[in-house]
Protein backbone atom coordinates (compact mmCIF):
# COMPACT_ATOMS: atom_id res chain seq x y z
CA UNK A 1 0.00 0.00 0.00
CA UNK A 2 2.26 2.46 1.33
CA UNK A 3 4.46 2.04 -2.15
CA UNK A 4 1.36 2.92 -3.92
CA UNK A 5 0.84 6.40 -2.13
CA UNK A 6 2.02 8.94 -4.62
CA UNK A 7 4.10 12.26 -3.21
CA UNK A 8 1.08 14.34 -3.60
CA UNK A 9 -1.55 12.12 -1.77
CA UNK A 10 0.84 12.01 0.50
CA UNK A 11 1.36 15.43 0.79
CA UNK A 12 -2.94 15.86 -0.15
CA UNK A 13 -3.38 13.50 3.39
CA UNK A 14 -0.73 15.23 4.79
CA UNK A 15 -2.46 18.54 4.15
CA UNK A 16 -5.44 17.30 5.57
CA UNK A 17 -3.95 16.15 8.56
CA UNK A 18 -2.33 18.91 9.11
CA UNK A 19 -5.67 20.65 10.43
CA UNK A 20 -5.22 18.10 13.70
CA UNK A 21 -2.63 20.95 14.43
CA UNK A 22 -2.30 23.27 11.46
CA UNK A 23 -6.10 24.24 11.80
CA UNK A 24 -5.65 24.85 15.80
CA UNK A 25 -2.54 26.93 15.03
CA UNK A 26 -3.96 29.12 12.27
CA UNK A 27 -7.39 29.93 14.07
CA UNK A 28 -5.34 30.07 17.25
CA UNK A 29 -2.88 33.21 15.62
CA UNK A 30 -6.65 34.67 14.17
CA UNK A 31 -7.71 34.44 17.45
CA UNK A 32 -10.87 31.97 16.49
CA UNK A 33 -9.92 29.80 19.53
CA UNK A 34 -7.41 30.13 22.08
CA UNK A 35 -8.27 27.69 25.03
CA UNK A 36 -11.59 26.36 25.36
CA UNK A 37 -13.07 29.28 26.85
CA UNK A 38 -12.94 30.15 30.83
CA UNK A 39 -14.31 27.07 32.65
CA UNK A 40 -17.54 28.67 34.63
CA UNK A 41 -18.92 24.73 35.20
CA UNK A 42 -22.12 24.06 34.19
CA UNK A 43 -25.28 26.49 34.36
CA UNK A 44 -26.75 27.34 37.86
CA UNK A 45 -29.87 26.14 38.41
CA UNK A 46 -31.74 25.66 41.68
CA UNK A 47 -32.23 21.93 42.30
CA UNK A 48 -36.24 22.13 42.11
CA UNK A 49 -35.73 23.94 38.91
CA UNK A 50 -36.72 20.76 36.57
CA UNK A 51 -39.14 19.15 38.79
CA UNK A 52 -41.73 17.31 37.11
CA UNK A 53 -40.80 17.79 33.93
CA UNK A 54 -39.30 15.02 31.35
CA UNK A 55 -36.29 14.94 29.46
CA UNK A 56 -35.10 12.32 26.40
CA UNK A 57 -31.83 12.48 25.66
CA UNK A 58 -30.55 10.72 22.55
CA UNK A 59 -27.10 9.17 22.78
CA UNK A 60 -25.05 8.10 26.41
CA UNK A 61 -21.62 9.78 25.24
CA UNK A 62 -20.18 12.00 27.32
CA UNK A 63 -22.55 14.70 25.36
CA UNK A 64 -25.56 12.78 26.11
CA UNK A 65 -23.83 11.61 29.54
CA UNK A 66 -23.39 15.33 30.93
CA UNK A 67 -26.67 16.36 30.10
CA UNK A 68 -28.43 13.77 31.74
CA UNK A 69 -26.34 14.42 34.87
CA UNK A 70 -26.67 18.07 34.99
CA UNK A 71 -30.31 18.17 34.78
CA UNK A 72 -30.84 15.38 36.98
CA UNK A 73 -28.74 17.91 39.58
CA UNK A 74 -31.57 20.55 38.66
CA UNK A 75 -34.34 17.97 39.44
CA UNK A 76 -35.34 16.82 36.01
CA UNK A 77 -36.28 13.01 35.24
CA UNK A 78 -34.22 12.04 32.63
CA UNK A 79 -34.15 9.05 30.52
CA UNK A 80 -31.39 8.54 28.19
CA UNK A 81 -31.19 5.99 25.26
CA UNK A 82 -28.14 4.29 23.90
CA UNK A 83 -28.26 2.08 20.85
CA UNK A 84 -24.95 0.45 22.06
CA UNK A 85 -24.84 -2.16 25.39
CA UNK A 86 -22.47 0.65 26.77
CA UNK A 87 -22.23 3.79 27.70
CA UNK A 88 -19.19 6.46 26.07
CA UNK A 89 -20.02 6.08 21.88
CA UNK A 90 -16.07 7.42 20.66
CA UNK A 91 -15.01 7.20 24.44
CA UNK A 92 -14.80 3.28 23.95
CA UNK A 93 -11.58 1.20 25.92
CA UNK A 94 -11.11 -2.15 23.86
CA UNK A 95 -9.98 -5.50 25.65
CA UNK A 96 -10.52 -8.85 25.56
CA UNK A 97 -13.09 -10.18 24.20
CA UNK A 98 -14.73 -6.72 23.20
CA UNK A 99 -16.60 -6.77 19.78
CA UNK A 100 -15.39 -4.16 17.43
CA UNK A 101 -18.01 -3.79 14.34
CA UNK A 102 -18.56 -2.03 10.94
CA UNK A 103 -21.01 -1.89 8.33
CA UNK A 104 -18.98 -3.22 5.87
CA UNK A 105 -16.10 -5.80 7.04
CA UNK A 106 -16.81 -8.87 9.88
CA UNK A 107 -16.43 -8.42 13.21
CA UNK A 108 -14.08 -8.78 15.14
CA UNK A 109 -13.35 -10.03 18.63
CA UNK A 110 -10.33 -8.54 21.29
CA UNK A 111 -8.20 -11.64 21.89
CA UNK A 112 -5.91 -9.26 24.09
CA UNK A 113 -4.72 -10.78 27.56
CA UNK A 114 -6.43 -9.79 30.57
CA UNK A 115 -5.32 -6.60 31.62
CA UNK A 116 -4.45 -4.82 28.10
CA UNK A 117 -6.15 -2.67 26.89
CA UNK A 118 -6.62 -0.33 23.85
CA UNK A 119 -8.26 3.48 23.88
CA UNK A 120 -10.46 3.02 20.45
CA UNK A 121 -11.14 6.51 20.43
CA UNK A 122 -10.26 9.50 22.75
CA UNK A 123 -7.23 8.52 24.07
CA UNK A 124 -5.64 11.77 25.45
CA UNK A 125 -6.52 15.00 27.73
CA UNK A 126 -5.04 17.69 27.70
CA UNK A 127 -4.80 20.21 30.81
CA UNK A 128 -6.37 23.00 29.44
CA UNK A 129 -9.46 20.24 29.21
CA UNK A 130 -11.19 21.75 32.27
CA UNK A 131 -14.60 20.91 32.04
CA UNK A 132 -14.23 17.11 31.22
CA UNK A 133 -11.18 17.42 34.16
CA UNK A 134 -13.91 18.56 36.58
CA UNK A 135 -16.21 15.55 36.15
CA UNK A 136 -13.16 13.76 35.99
CA UNK A 137 -12.12 15.50 40.12
CA UNK A 138 -16.05 15.04 40.76
CA UNK A 139 -16.14 11.45 40.48
CA UNK A 140 -12.54 10.43 41.51
CA UNK A 141 -11.47 9.22 38.12
CA UNK A 142 -7.67 8.68 38.98
CA UNK A 143 -5.17 10.00 36.20
CA UNK A 144 -2.36 9.50 34.86
CA UNK A 145 0.33 11.02 32.87
CA UNK A 146 -0.12 10.45 28.95
CA UNK A 147 3.31 11.19 27.49
CA UNK A 148 2.46 12.77 23.98
CA UNK A 149 5.72 13.06 22.92
CA UNK A 150 9.09 11.70 23.27
CA UNK A 151 13.24 12.57 22.45
CA UNK A 152 13.28 8.49 21.78
CA UNK A 153 10.40 8.06 19.58
CA UNK A 154 11.05 8.02 15.84
CA UNK A 155 10.98 10.13 13.10
CA UNK A 156 10.78 7.85 9.12
CA UNK A 157 10.65 9.31 6.17
CA UNK A 158 11.90 8.08 3.12
CA UNK A 159 13.44 11.28 1.69
CA UNK A 160 15.50 11.91 4.77
CA UNK A 161 18.61 9.15 5.65
CA UNK A 162 16.97 6.90 2.70
CA UNK A 163 14.32 6.08 5.38
CA UNK A 164 16.30 5.37 8.20
CA UNK A 165 14.61 5.66 11.64
CA UNK A 166 15.81 8.43 13.22
CA UNK A 167 14.96 9.96 16.73
CA UNK A 168 12.88 12.58 17.73
CA UNK A 169 15.70 14.68 19.66
CA UNK A 170 17.92 14.48 16.31
CA UNK A 171 15.00 15.34 14.15
CA UNK A 172 14.15 18.52 16.09
CA UNK A 173 17.28 19.68 17.13
CA UNK A 174 18.87 19.43 13.89
CA UNK A 175 15.94 21.49 12.02
CA UNK A 176 16.30 24.05 15.01
CA UNK A 177 20.12 24.15 14.60
CA UNK A 178 19.73 24.42 10.98
CA UNK A 179 17.35 27.49 11.04
CA UNK A 180 19.12 29.23 13.59
CA UNK A 181 22.44 29.19 11.52
CA UNK A 182 20.63 30.54 8.04
CA UNK A 183 19.26 33.13 10.42
CA UNK A 184 22.20 34.58 12.22
CA UNK A 185 23.72 34.29 8.69
CA UNK A 186 21.28 36.29 7.59
CA UNK A 187 21.71 38.76 10.45
CA UNK A 188 25.78 38.66 9.95
CA UNK A 189 24.90 39.50 6.59
CA UNK A 190 22.70 42.58 6.72
CA UNK A 191 20.00 40.99 4.98
CA UNK A 192 17.91 41.79 8.04
CA UNK A 193 18.95 45.67 8.71
CA UNK A 194 15.50 47.33 7.46
CA UNK A 195 13.53 44.96 10.19
CA UNK A 196 15.96 45.07 13.19
CA UNK A 197 18.38 47.75 15.18
CA UNK A 198 21.56 46.94 15.71
CA UNK A 199 21.03 46.14 18.75
CA UNK A 200 18.51 44.25 18.26
CA UNK A 201 20.52 42.08 15.72
CA UNK A 202 23.29 41.40 18.68
CA UNK A 203 20.14 40.29 20.97
CA UNK A 204 18.98 38.16 18.37
CA UNK A 205 22.28 36.46 17.75
CA UNK A 206 22.81 36.04 21.14
CA UNK A 207 19.22 34.00 21.66
CA UNK A 208 20.25 31.76 18.40
CA UNK A 209 23.63 30.71 19.67
CA UNK A 210 21.51 29.23 22.56
CA UNK A 211 18.08 28.36 21.26
CA UNK A 212 19.94 26.81 17.75
CA UNK A 213 23.05 25.02 20.05
CA UNK A 214 25.31 27.32 17.66
CA UNK A 215 29.06 27.43 17.63
CA UNK A 216 30.95 30.13 18.10
CA UNK A 217 31.55 30.72 14.12
CA UNK A 218 27.45 31.05 14.12
CA UNK A 219 27.70 27.91 12.54
CA UNK A 220 26.02 24.40 13.32
CA UNK A 221 27.63 21.43 13.74
CA UNK A 222 25.82 19.11 15.85
CA UNK A 223 24.86 19.06 19.82
CA UNK A 224 24.03 16.68 22.46
CA UNK A 225 20.27 17.42 21.76
CA UNK A 226 19.98 15.07 19.19
CA UNK A 227 21.95 12.38 20.95
CA UNK A 228 25.18 10.88 20.25
CA UNK A 229 27.27 8.24 17.72
CA UNK A 230 29.34 7.73 20.84
CA UNK A 231 27.47 7.81 24.47
CA UNK A 232 29.55 9.27 27.27
CA UNK A 233 30.28 7.08 30.07
CA UNK A 234 33.00 6.88 32.36
CA UNK A 235 35.72 9.78 32.70
CA UNK A 236 38.55 10.02 29.45
CA UNK A 237 36.19 7.60 27.78
CA UNK A 238 35.67 8.42 24.06
CA UNK A 239 31.50 10.20 23.10
CA UNK A 240 31.08 11.47 20.12
CA UNK A 241 28.03 13.62 19.57
CA UNK A 242 25.79 12.89 16.18
CA UNK A 243 26.90 14.34 13.24
CA UNK A 244 23.67 16.81 12.04
CA UNK A 245 21.68 15.81 9.37
CA UNK A 246 21.61 19.07 6.94
CA UNK A 247 18.76 20.79 6.72
CA UNK A 248 18.12 21.53 3.31
CA UNK A 249 17.36 17.22 3.55
CA UNK A 250 14.99 17.52 6.66
CA UNK A 251 13.37 19.65 5.25
CA UNK A 252 12.56 17.44 1.93
CA UNK A 253 10.04 15.59 4.09
CA UNK A 254 6.71 18.13 3.62
CA UNK A 255 5.26 16.25 6.87
CA UNK A 256 8.20 17.33 9.55
CA UNK A 257 6.66 20.67 9.90
CA UNK A 258 3.43 19.38 11.15
CA UNK A 259 5.21 16.17 13.12
CA UNK A 260 8.03 17.97 14.63
CA UNK A 261 4.88 20.60 15.87
CA UNK A 262 2.12 18.40 16.69
CA UNK A 263 3.08 18.29 20.79
CA UNK A 264 3.24 22.32 20.85
CA UNK A 265 -0.67 22.69 19.37
CA UNK A 266 -2.33 23.77 22.37
CA UNK A 267 -4.16 20.88 22.91
CA UNK A 268 -1.57 18.35 22.63
CA UNK A 269 1.04 20.06 25.17
CA UNK A 270 2.03 18.92 28.37
CA UNK A 271 1.07 18.03 30.82
CA UNK A 272 -1.29 15.28 28.92
CA UNK A 273 -3.39 12.69 31.09
CA UNK A 274 -5.17 9.29 30.44
CA UNK A 275 -7.78 7.64 33.17
CA UNK A 276 -6.20 4.70 34.83
CA UNK A 277 -7.02 1.78 33.33
CA UNK A 278 -9.10 3.16 30.02
CA UNK A 279 -10.58 6.51 28.60
CA UNK A 280 -14.25 4.47 29.40
CA UNK A 281 -13.68 5.14 32.77
CA UNK A 282 -15.10 8.22 32.50
CA UNK A 283 -18.14 7.67 30.74
CA UNK A 284 -18.75 4.53 33.00
CA UNK A 285 -18.05 6.51 36.26
CA UNK A 286 -21.32 8.62 34.79
CA UNK A 287 -22.82 5.57 34.25
CA UNK A 288 -22.63 4.08 37.44
CA UNK A 289 -24.83 6.96 38.95
CA UNK A 290 -27.29 6.85 36.56
CA UNK A 291 -28.08 3.18 36.32
CA UNK A 292 -31.81 3.81 35.97
CA UNK A 293 -31.33 6.48 33.79
CA UNK A 294 -29.81 4.97 30.87
CA UNK A 295 -31.83 2.15 28.73
CA UNK A 296 -29.13 0.47 26.09
CA UNK A 297 -30.11 -1.74 23.05
CA UNK A 298 -32.20 1.16 21.64
CA UNK A 299 -31.80 2.51 18.71
CA UNK A 300 -33.79 5.55 17.80
CA UNK A 301 -36.40 5.37 14.59
CA UNK A 302 -38.52 8.59 15.41
CA UNK A 303 -38.13 11.96 16.82
CA UNK A 304 -41.17 14.39 16.30
CA UNK A 305 -42.76 16.88 18.48
CA UNK A 306 -45.96 16.63 20.39
CA UNK A 307 -48.62 18.69 21.64
CA UNK A 308 -47.00 18.08 24.94
CA UNK A 309 -43.49 18.31 24.07
CA UNK A 310 -41.32 15.56 22.23
CA UNK A 311 -42.29 11.59 20.97
CA UNK A 312 -39.22 9.44 20.45
CA UNK A 313 -40.51 6.06 19.06
CA UNK A 314 -37.73 3.40 18.91
CA UNK A 315 -36.34 -0.03 17.76
CA UNK A 316 -34.90 -2.71 20.33
CA UNK A 317 -32.77 -5.56 19.62
CA UNK A 318 -35.01 -8.09 20.48
CA UNK A 319 -37.14 -7.12 17.86
CA UNK A 320 -39.86 -5.01 19.86
CA UNK A 321 -40.16 -1.21 20.05
CA UNK A 322 -41.23 1.29 22.25
CA UNK A 323 -42.00 4.90 22.51
CA UNK A 324 -41.02 7.59 25.02
CA UNK A 325 -43.08 11.17 25.71
CA UNK A 326 -41.18 14.13 27.42
CA UNK A 327 -41.33 17.58 27.81
CA UNK A 328 -38.07 18.01 26.12
CA UNK A 329 -35.29 16.19 23.97
CA UNK A 330 -31.46 16.86 23.88
CA UNK A 331 -30.02 14.53 20.95
CA UNK A 332 -26.34 13.80 21.17
CA UNK A 333 -26.67 11.56 18.17
CA UNK A 334 -23.48 12.46 15.53
CA UNK A 335 -25.17 14.34 12.89
CA UNK A 336 -23.40 11.09 10.58
CA UNK A 337 -26.68 9.09 12.13
CA UNK A 338 -29.54 11.61 12.83
CA UNK A 339 -29.65 12.60 9.03
CA UNK A 340 -30.97 8.72 8.44
CA UNK A 341 -33.27 9.03 11.69
CA UNK A 342 -37.11 10.27 10.61
CA UNK A 343 -37.54 13.64 12.06
CA UNK A 344 -40.06 16.25 12.34
CA UNK A 345 -37.31 19.17 12.27
CA UNK A 346 -38.12 22.27 10.72
CA UNK A 347 -36.49 22.57 7.01
CA UNK A 348 -33.19 25.12 8.31
CA UNK A 349 -32.60 22.17 11.39
CA UNK A 350 -32.62 19.77 8.80
CA UNK A 351 -30.55 21.90 6.27
CA UNK A 352 -28.41 22.99 9.33
CA UNK A 353 -27.76 18.83 10.15
CA UNK A 354 -27.22 18.06 6.89
CA UNK A 355 -24.71 20.38 5.77
CA UNK A 356 -22.17 18.73 8.67
CA UNK A 357 -19.68 16.29 6.92
CA UNK A 358 -17.41 13.92 8.72
CA UNK A 359 -14.09 12.88 9.11
CA UNK A 360 -12.78 9.24 8.77
CA UNK A 361 -9.78 7.83 11.18
CA UNK A 362 -8.33 4.60 12.41
CA UNK A 363 -6.68 2.97 14.68
CA UNK A 364 -4.83 -0.74 14.68
CA UNK A 365 -3.57 -2.15 17.71
CA UNK A 366 -1.61 -4.87 18.66
CA UNK A 367 -0.28 -6.82 21.83
CA UNK A 368 3.59 -7.09 21.80
CA UNK A 369 6.60 -7.85 23.74
CA UNK A 370 7.77 -4.18 24.73
CA UNK A 371 10.49 -4.02 22.13
CA UNK A 372 10.28 -0.13 22.01
CA UNK A 373 10.93 -0.13 25.65
CA UNK A 374 13.80 -2.49 25.99
CA UNK A 375 15.48 -1.90 22.58
CA UNK A 376 14.75 1.71 21.85
CA UNK A 377 14.23 3.31 24.84
CA UNK A 378 10.35 4.57 24.16
CA UNK A 379 8.64 5.30 26.88
CA UNK A 380 5.29 6.53 25.45
CA UNK A 381 5.37 9.53 22.88
CA UNK A 382 4.79 8.75 19.53
CA UNK A 383 6.74 7.98 16.14
CA UNK A 384 6.20 9.37 13.08
CA UNK A 385 6.59 7.41 9.17
CA UNK A 386 5.28 7.75 5.43
CA UNK A 387 3.33 5.04 5.16
CA UNK A 388 -0.71 4.49 5.00
CA UNK A 389 -0.63 3.96 8.57
CA UNK A 390 0.81 7.38 9.70
CA UNK A 391 2.21 6.63 13.05
CA UNK A 392 3.09 4.54 15.93
CA UNK A 393 1.65 5.61 19.76
CA UNK A 394 3.26 3.76 22.73
CA UNK A 395 1.49 2.78 26.01
CA UNK A 396 2.08 5.45 28.53
CA UNK A 397 1.02 3.11 31.38
CA UNK A 398 2.69 -0.12 33.12
CA UNK A 399 6.07 0.78 31.46
CA UNK A 400 8.78 -2.39 31.88
CA UNK A 401 5.85 -4.96 31.98
CA UNK A 402 6.58 -7.64 29.79
CA UNK A 403 4.39 -6.99 27.05
CA UNK A 404 1.50 -3.56 26.51
CA UNK A 405 -0.64 -2.36 23.29
CA UNK A 406 1.13 -1.03 20.66
CA UNK A 407 -1.34 1.21 18.40
CA UNK A 408 0.74 0.59 14.67
CA UNK A 409 -1.98 2.80 12.63
CA UNK A 410 -3.44 5.79 13.73
CA UNK A 411 -4.74 7.69 10.16
CA UNK A 412 -7.17 10.27 8.98
CA UNK A 413 -9.56 11.36 6.71
CA UNK A 414 -8.62 10.18 3.14
CA UNK A 415 -6.02 8.34 4.19
CA UNK A 416 -8.56 6.70 6.61
CA UNK A 417 -10.90 6.21 4.07
CA UNK A 418 -9.01 4.47 1.67
CA UNK A 419 -7.61 2.47 4.20
CA UNK A 420 -11.08 1.31 5.41
CA UNK A 421 -11.64 0.19 2.23
CA UNK A 422 -8.61 -2.64 2.74
CA UNK A 423 -9.94 -5.90 4.48
CA UNK A 424 -8.98 -6.78 7.96
CA UNK A 425 -6.28 -8.89 6.84
CA UNK A 426 -4.63 -6.16 4.52
CA UNK A 427 -5.11 -3.74 7.08
CA UNK A 428 -2.93 -5.78 9.61
CA UNK A 429 -0.42 -6.22 7.10
CA UNK A 430 -0.22 -2.72 6.67
CA UNK A 431 0.23 -1.74 10.18
CA UNK A 432 2.78 -4.33 10.60
CA UNK A 433 4.54 -3.47 7.59
CA UNK A 434 4.35 0.24 8.84
CA UNK A 435 5.75 -0.61 12.49
CA UNK A 436 8.87 -2.77 10.53
CA UNK A 437 10.21 0.31 9.27
CA UNK A 438 10.42 2.47 12.30
CA UNK A 439 11.55 -1.04 14.08
CA UNK A 440 13.21 -3.17 11.56
CA UNK A 441 12.87 -6.89 12.62
CA UNK A 442 10.89 -5.69 15.26
CA UNK A 443 7.06 -6.54 13.85
CA UNK A 444 7.42 -10.01 14.29
CA UNK A 445 6.57 -9.79 17.71
CA UNK A 446 2.81 -8.12 17.39
CA UNK A 447 0.40 -10.34 17.93
CA UNK A 448 -3.74 -10.27 18.23
CA UNK A 449 -4.49 -6.94 15.95
CA UNK A 450 -7.64 -5.24 16.64
CA UNK A 451 -9.07 -2.35 13.72
CA UNK A 452 -11.30 -0.06 14.12
CA UNK A 453 -12.15 2.26 11.08
CA UNK A 454 -14.49 5.16 12.53
CA UNK A 455 -16.08 6.02 9.36
CA UNK A 456 -18.01 3.07 9.38
CA UNK A 457 -18.75 2.23 13.11
CA UNK A 458 -22.52 2.01 12.95
CA UNK A 459 -24.20 4.46 15.56
CA UNK A 460 -21.13 7.05 14.95
CA UNK A 461 -20.24 6.63 10.72
CA UNK A 462 -17.61 9.41 11.65
CA UNK A 463 -14.30 10.14 13.49
CA UNK A 464 -15.16 13.64 14.06
CA UNK A 465 -17.02 16.29 12.51
CA UNK A 466 -15.01 17.63 9.59
CA UNK A 467 -14.87 21.53 10.96
CA UNK A 468 -12.58 21.00 13.34
CA UNK A 469 -10.17 19.35 11.32
CA UNK A 470 -8.35 19.26 8.21
CA UNK A 471 -8.03 21.95 5.65
CA UNK A 472 -9.32 25.30 5.79
CA UNK A 473 -12.02 25.57 8.52
CA UNK A 474 -15.77 25.41 7.51
CA UNK A 475 -17.87 28.52 7.88
CA UNK A 476 -20.41 27.45 10.24
CA UNK A 477 -21.90 31.11 10.76
CA UNK A 478 -24.98 29.87 8.26
CA UNK A 479 -28.39 30.57 9.50
CA UNK A 480 -28.62 26.32 9.13
CA UNK A 481 -26.48 26.08 12.00
CA UNK A 482 -27.48 28.75 14.04
CA UNK A 483 -31.12 27.17 13.40
CA UNK A 484 -30.02 24.29 15.05
CA UNK A 485 -28.08 26.06 17.93
CA UNK A 486 -30.94 27.52 18.56
CA UNK A 487 -32.73 24.34 18.90
CA UNK A 488 -36.31 23.35 17.45
CA UNK A 489 -39.22 23.91 20.27
CA UNK A 490 -38.08 21.32 22.72
CA UNK A 491 -35.38 19.74 20.95
CA UNK A 492 -32.08 21.10 21.54
CA UNK A 493 -28.49 19.61 20.25
CA UNK A 494 -25.29 18.51 22.14
CA UNK A 495 -22.62 16.84 20.85
CA UNK A 496 -18.65 17.58 19.66
CA UNK A 497 -19.98 18.28 16.49
CA UNK A 498 -21.18 21.79 17.84
CA UNK A 499 -18.19 22.97 19.20
CA UNK A 500 -15.00 24.63 17.40
CA UNK A 501 -13.17 22.74 20.10
CA UNK A 502 -12.81 19.87 17.51
CA UNK A 503 -12.76 16.07 18.62
CA UNK A 504 -12.09 16.40 21.94
CA UNK A 505 -14.48 15.25 24.86
CA UNK A 506 -13.99 18.69 26.37
CA UNK A 507 -16.46 19.74 23.27
CA UNK A 508 -19.01 17.31 24.04
CA UNK A 509 -18.78 18.75 28.00
CA UNK A 510 -19.13 22.43 26.46
CA UNK A 511 -22.11 21.55 24.12
CA UNK A 512 -23.73 19.54 26.80
CA UNK A 513 -23.76 22.46 29.02
CA UNK A 514 -25.09 24.74 26.64
CA UNK A 515 -28.17 22.14 25.57
CA UNK A 516 -28.88 22.25 28.96
CA UNK A 517 -28.70 26.06 29.67
CA UNK A 518 -31.26 26.34 26.20
CA UNK A 519 -33.71 23.42 28.57
CA UNK A 520 -33.28 25.64 31.89
CA UNK A 521 -34.28 28.40 29.89
CA UNK A 522 -37.26 26.83 28.16
CA UNK A 523 -38.37 25.77 32.02
CA UNK A 524 -38.25 29.42 33.00
CA UNK A 525 -40.12 30.77 30.56
CA UNK A 526 -42.82 28.33 30.94
N1 LIG B 1 -8.34 14.59 19.78
C1 LIG B 1 -7.95 13.51 18.94
C2 LIG B 1 -6.49 13.24 19.02
O1 LIG B 1 -5.83 13.85 19.82
C3 LIG B 1 -8.40 13.69 17.56
O2 LIG B 1 -5.97 12.41 18.32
Amino acid sequence: MTGSLSRRDVIWNFSRVMGLAGAYAAMEALGFVGDAGAYSGPPAAPSSLGAGRRVVILGAGIAGLVSAWELKKAGYSVTVLEARNRPGGRVWTVRRDSILEHDHLPAQRCQFSPGHYFNAGAARIPAVHTGILSYCREFGVALEPHVNESGSSKFVSSSVRNGQPLPHRQVVNDIRGGVSELLAKAVGRGALDGEMTAEDKDRLLSFLNIYGALGNGGTYEGSNRSGYDLEPTILNAPSKVRAPIPLSELIGDPTIAFNLMFGQTMFQQATMMQPVGGMDTIPYAFAARMRRDIRYGVQVSHLTRSEEGVRVLFDQKDGTGGAIEADYCICTLPFSVLRHINTTLSAPVKAGIASFDYDAAGKVAWQSKRFWETDDHIYGGLSYVDTDSNLAWYPSQDFHAPEGVLVGTYNFVGQAETFAGMSLQDQFAASRASVEKIHPGKSVQLQRPVAVNWGRVPYTMGAWAHEAFGGPPVDHDTPEVRAVQAGDGPIVFAGQHLSPIGAWMEAAVRTAHNAVGQIHERTRAN
